[in-house]
């Protein structure tokens, strides 16, 4: 049936704009489910690799979900040049899988659970060293101004990070 009226027509033409509208209505609400969903996957994933560094196995859960959202995943493969002798540096990193040689003239390779790049962020100095991956390197990355608001809150952690960084320096004075 056509309508036929005036009043018919403009009730037909809303009823259609209606049915466009709630259309809309529940894509809005499938595709914001689905991207809370997706945070929520990429949150749980990241807590695991997280947990799987040695430093911060003793944290507390508040202290957990606040470096956890710090953090930044990083897949590099074989051969990368994460840190290059004599840049500047934002940025330490963990290693939750592979290692990385450090190209100190005695180089050193560093495994999961171990961190670099944590010299540029206590001193501010430039890069002391080129640090390459060695085999494909899962890591998480801080950068300095997340560190220094984690070194409010997990003042232990900080000190740890700080420390090694004091005791890789003096390495370089021998
Ligand atoms: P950074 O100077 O920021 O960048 C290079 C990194 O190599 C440095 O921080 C340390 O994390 C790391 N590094 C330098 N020297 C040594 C060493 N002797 N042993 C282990 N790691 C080192």
């Amino acid at each position: 049936e056509i309508p036929m009226t005036f009043a018919g027509r403009v009730l037909a033409g809303l009823v259609m704009m209606s049915g466009i509208g709630i259309f809309a209505l529940w894509a809005g609400i499938l595709a914001s489910g689905f991207s809370e969903e997706t945070r929520r996957q990429d949150f749980v994933r990241k807590w695991q690799l997280v947990s799987a560094v040695p430093l911060f196995q003793q944290l507390g859960a508040g202290s957990m979900v606040e470096i956890v959202r710090a953090l930044r995943p990083r897949v590099v493969p074989a051969g990368t040049l994460v840190c290059r002798k004599g840049d500047s540096g934002d940025q330490m990193y963990f290693i939750v899988d592979g290692t990385v040689r450090v190209e100190t003239p005695d180089p050193v390779d560093l495994g999961p659970g171990h961190f670099f790049g944590e010299m540029a962020i206590v001193t501010g100095a430039p890069r002391n060293a080129s640090v390459k991956a060695a085999t494909e390197v899962s890591l998480l990355c801080l950068y300095a101004a997340d560190f220094q608001l984690l070194s409010g809150s997990n003042p232990e952690i900080a000190e740890v990070i700080r420390k090694t960084a004091m005791e890789r320096r003096e390495a370089h004075r021998n």
